[in-house]
């Protein structure tokens, strides 16, 4: 269960988690549809981290259940959090100015999605790929 750190406060450090969870999954073996499926997961919540919750961070580990493995990563931030977590999971449903389109595309395109927000503390959302 090695876990990697990477800082999300800029633009260009969307653009490294990127990569880095796609070298992730090929080296654990997903397939091209799948390794497509977890970066654009990642990238959505990376950028929510960024844009949402003023700057985050990306965990990124290889986790084992059953002899199964997979993926998991974790985007947490200390912004402002978010009030109506099912309203936030909407498709098409954004605050801002967005498509709303990303927490509601991430859960789909991961087999696990847990989100914990708290009004003025921040978000933390795990999501796993099993291979
Ligand atoms: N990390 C976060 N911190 C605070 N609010 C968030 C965070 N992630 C998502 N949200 C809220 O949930 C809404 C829906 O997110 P998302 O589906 O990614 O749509 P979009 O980013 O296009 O607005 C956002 O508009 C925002 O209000
Ligand atoms: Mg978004």
């Amino acid at each position: 269960m090695d876990g990697s750190q990477s800082p999300l406060k800029s633009p260009n450090d969307i653009v490294l988690a990127r990569q880095l969870v796609r070298r992730a999954a090929q080296e654990l073996g997903l397939s091209l549809v799948d390794q497509t499926k977890v970066v654009t997961a990642a990238s959505e919540l990376a950028r929510n981290a960024l844009i949402h919750g003023q700057g985050g961070v990306m965990t990124l580990e290889v986790v084992e259940n059953s002899g199964r493995r997979g993926l998991r990563l974790t985007f947490s931030d200390h912004g402002p959090g978010i009030p109506d977590v099912n309203l936030a999971l909407t498709d098409g449903w954004t605050s801002g100015n967005g498509l709303g389109l990303g927490l509601s595309g991430a859960r789909r395109l991961m087999n696990e999605f847990t989100i914990d927000s708290q009004i003025g503390r921040g978000t933390q959302v795990t999501v796993v790929r099993w291979k």
